[in-house]
């Protein structure tokens, strides 16, 4: 086999000979640009700079190597070091079946902690939203528009919930939807808190409502079990401070942090196009900084953090864990469920999604032909 010369390799990478010269020192290795060196070396150097080291058989001596760029999407970060975790919000995700009050329960707690000026003005669009506990600590809330999307979320293992409280109205009962609740909660092995809700109506029979939980397999802890069941009216707010003093105990025996160093993370919880803003999502960053600039991919999409916007819709530099923000900069609509994972470089973002389309358009082309091997085989 040819040698490897040392500028070769730079050029087939892309680089200046001087570029790889400070990695070969480090390496132990002190050749000349136009020397050439061992494979395992080449190897070495061709990982740090995120390429695939191959070597090619040619007829006539002239190519010694082929270099094929590949990028992977980092992984997420396991057994992080203690001193660099830091507490981070709990993440409260509102669940029930439609109409039970999950937004107006939302509302209340957002209103009266505006009141109480502690957060700012509201947005109708972002189903995520930042407040303060009693004690000044944040907490971030999430509404659910529908099931479905928590579903998909959850098959995609991007359930990034902390607590979850099942919304129930007081006159309705147990629904199904709140009983699908329940089974995703349990599934995903969350900390259920139930608010029995629109106790002001007339017919409300939050006792029942407790009969029914048992049913399901939730003991209220009136009834000596373990689930935390409070009754509140969004109407009237009664209810709403044990609520939340509930929440923010449970949240402290969670014990929550997240890595704010490490490659940043952020899980998709709505995407839509909008007037002016183009291709935007609503994310929860799990870890790390999502910071403006920054190239991620997202799934099958690369992009650039153009700019944030926080639940008040001010632009933010910076988003930390548990933050929820709305990010701009996507050149497609990202798939609810899929996460936004910083990337070292815009190249290597692109690359990365021009290969995963590539592999969904192989799918879909390999697709199209077995249907049309699946009609030919019904018709014969
Ligand atoms: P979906 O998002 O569609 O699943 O509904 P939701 O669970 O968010 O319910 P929403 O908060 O939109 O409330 C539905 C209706 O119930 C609205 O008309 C609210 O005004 C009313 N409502 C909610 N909570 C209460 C309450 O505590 N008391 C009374 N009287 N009405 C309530
Ligand atoms: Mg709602």
């Amino acid at each position: 086999k040819p040698p490897i010369v040392v500028s070769d390799l730079a050029d087939a990478m892309g680089l200046k000979p001087f570029q790889l010269m400070a990695d070969l020192i480090k390496l132990q290795v002190f050749v000349a640009p136009h020397q050439a060196i061992e494979p395992e070396v080449a190897e070495k150097l061709c990982d740090q700079h995120g390429f695939k080291f191959e070597r090619e058989k040619r007829e006539k001596g002239a190519g010694v190597h082929k270099v094929e760029e590949v990028f992977v999407e980092p992984e997420p970060e396991e057994d992080v070091p203690e001193d660099k975790l830091e507490l981070r919000a709990p993440i409260i995700t509102f669940m029930g079946h439609v109409d039970h009050g999950k937004t107006s329960l939302l509302d209340y707690v957002r209103n009266s902690r505006v009141a109480a000026g502690e957060a700012g003005g509201i947005t109708q669009h972002i189903g995520a939203y930042g407040v303060k506990d009693d004690q000044g600590r944040p907490i971030t809330l999430l509404d659910t528009p529908g099931h479905a999307i928590f579903s998909k979320m959850r098959a995609r293992g991007a359930d990034i919930t902390d607590i979850v409280v099942l919304v129930v109205a007081a006159d309705d009962g147990i629904m199904p939807q709140t009983k699908e609740a329940i089974d995703h909660a349990k599934a995903a092995e969350k900390t259920i808190i139930v608010a029995v809700n629109k106790c002001d109506v007339a017919g409300a029979d939050p006792t029942r409502v407790r009969t029914q939980l048992m049913e399901h397999g939730l003991t209220p802890v009136d009834f000596g079990g373990d689930i935390e069941c409070v009754d509140v009216s969004a109407k009237t707010g009664a209810g709403m401070e044990d609520l939340l003093e509930l929440l923010a105990l449970q949240a402290e025996v969670l014990e929550l942090s997240a890595n704010p160093t490490a490659n940043a993370r952020a899980a998709v919880i709505e995407a839509r196009v909008q007037a002016g803003k183009g291709a935007t999502a609503t994310v929860i960053v799990e870890s790390g900084t999502l910071k403006v600039g920054m190239p991620f991919i997202c799934g099958p999409f690369s992009g650039k953090i153009k700019s944030m916007l926080d639940d008040n819709g001010k632009p933010v530099k910076t988003a930390g864990p548990a933050t929820p923000v709305e990010l701009l900069g996507f050149a497609e609509l990202p798939n609810v469920g899929d996460e936004v994972v910083e990337m070292e470089s815009e190249r290597a973002a692109k690359k990365l999604a021009s290969e995963r389309q590539g592999e969904k358009r192989n799918e879909r082309l390999g697709g199209a032909q077995k249907s049309r091997l699946d009609d030919f085989m019904a018709l014969a």
